[in-house]
């Protein structure tokens, strides 16, 4: 059976490792050697799932779409992941990490973050842990997501907007990364996605599968059966569709579909699809697709949705789309309002636009009307209306009020 998940040395087939600058090597090899004893102990687990069930709310619900799975012509769960606290799936992360920095002995805590999900999700467990929390976001994100930004202050976060590149989430992982080779002793570097160095993508991915944990009990007891035809999820740097698809991997029967920023079209200059368009290289630590010119200059991602303006994508992703593990999907930037609008005129969901790329893959697949179909939801679209309302004309039907 093929291995999609990393061996010893963080490398998923071809991908990821740890190519870190010689000050970061003892903090990020020492990293390494603690995580699975740590996260694997019985203290640990103990603590991350009592907060995760009292604090983030979890289980989050698995809910039968029904009007969805009419047009759709399927049977269609959505993960929501939207009603966590802080509104996405990127505190399941957050606690995780932070109760992993405690038990290093580490005082002051550094994230970078896209749409501001992860900053808050950071500064919200900073605040709960009475920990430092310094979050660096690009200065065009600080624009488009100023609520995120205003929560993360009155959470007590100080916020660095990033003006370098095209100062987006790509700029503020740089930030972050230089500001740990600064302070190594006593910093932890709460990565948001699974990205980054070795141990972070195997790291993220395990705090994230409890979606698929939940996912296989739910169906179990809403259907009778554990494992659904199709996953679909989004995919920046790629956590909610680990956690969506961690316990199927190997789960031959279930087909994994994902939905990746294409922009204005993967083909053009502004897209973020890297899986379709990258080439293999190094950014932020590891081996992954990338999108870069033949100098191996790191080119600049565009989508309207600021979480999924990455110009690379987490190393299992990489492995798996390469075996053909996974199909990716393209989503432009009018397909994914479309879908944004289409969930909250259908079921009264107004989803991330992150998630709407998922719901917009569904008009691209061709189901069997018994087919189940479980879609992460992965966070609310409460940041998102002012984008929504701006670029109602590209919904089609659904925007016209
Ligand atoms: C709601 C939401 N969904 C998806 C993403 C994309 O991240 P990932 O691919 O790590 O899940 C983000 C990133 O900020 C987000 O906020």
């Amino acid at each position: 059976m093929e291995n999609y998940f990393a061996d010893e040395r963080g490398f998923y087939g071809e991908f990821g490792g740890a190519y870190v600058p010689e000050i970061l090597y003892k903090c990020v090899h020492d990293l390494q050697e603690a995580y699975l004893p740590i996260i694997e102990s019985a203290e640990f687990k103990a603590e991350y799932h009592a907060l995760l069930k009292d604090y983030v709310g979890r289980p989050s619900p698995l809910y039968f779409a029904k009007r969805m799975s009419e047009k759709y012509g399927c049977q269609l769960y959505l993960k929501r992941e939207d009603l966590n606290h802080t509104g996405a799936h990127k505190i399941n992360n957050t606690i995780g990490q932070i109760l992993l920095a405690k038990k290093l002995g580490k005082t002051r805590i550094i994230a970078e973050t896209g749409a501001g999900q992860h900053g808050v999700a950071t500064a919200t467990v900073c605040a709960l842990m009475n920990m430092k929390c310094e979050v660096f976001m690009g200065a065009t994100d600080v624009e488009r997501q100023h609520t995120n930004v205003e929560r993360m202050k009155m959470l007590g976060a100080e916020v660095h907007p990033v003006r370098t590149g095209n100062m987006t989430l790509s700029d503020a992982c740089s930030e972050a990364i230089r500001d740990w080779c600064c302070h190594p002793a006593d910093t932890f570097y709460i990565v948001g996605s699974t990205m980054g160095p070795h141990p972070y993508p195997d790291l993220v991915a395990r705090m994230q599968s409890v979606i698929s944990e939940e996912i296989k009990w739910q169906l179990e007891a809403q259907i009778g059966r554990d494992y659904p035809d199709y996953l679909i999820a989004c995919i920046g740097g790629g956590s909610n569709a680990a956690g969506t698809i961690y316990h199927y991997v190997n789960e031959e029967r279930t087909k994994i579909v994902l939905a990746e920023a294409g922009g204005h079209g993967w083909q053009t200059d502004h897209t973020a699809a890297t899986i379709h368009k990258g080439t293999t290289g190094i950014l932020h630590g590891s081996k992954m697709l990338v999108m870069q010119d033949e100098n191996g200059q790191i080119q600049e991602a565009f989508t309207i949705s600021a979480g999924l303006d990455y110009p690379g994508v987490g190393p299992m992703h990489c492995n798996m789309a390469k075996k053909g593990r996974t199909q990716v999907l393209s989503i432009n930037d009018d397909e994914a309002i479309r879908g944004g609008y289409e969930l909250t005129r259908m079921e009264g969901i107004i989803p991330a636009i992150e998630s709407a790329h998922a719901i917009a893959a569904l008009s691209k697949l061709t189901f069997k009307k018994d087919d189940v179909v479980v879609l992460t939801v992965s966070g609310r679209g409460d940041k998102d209306v002012e984008t929504y309302l701006k670029n109602k004309a590209m919904a089609g039907e659904y925007g016209y009020f």
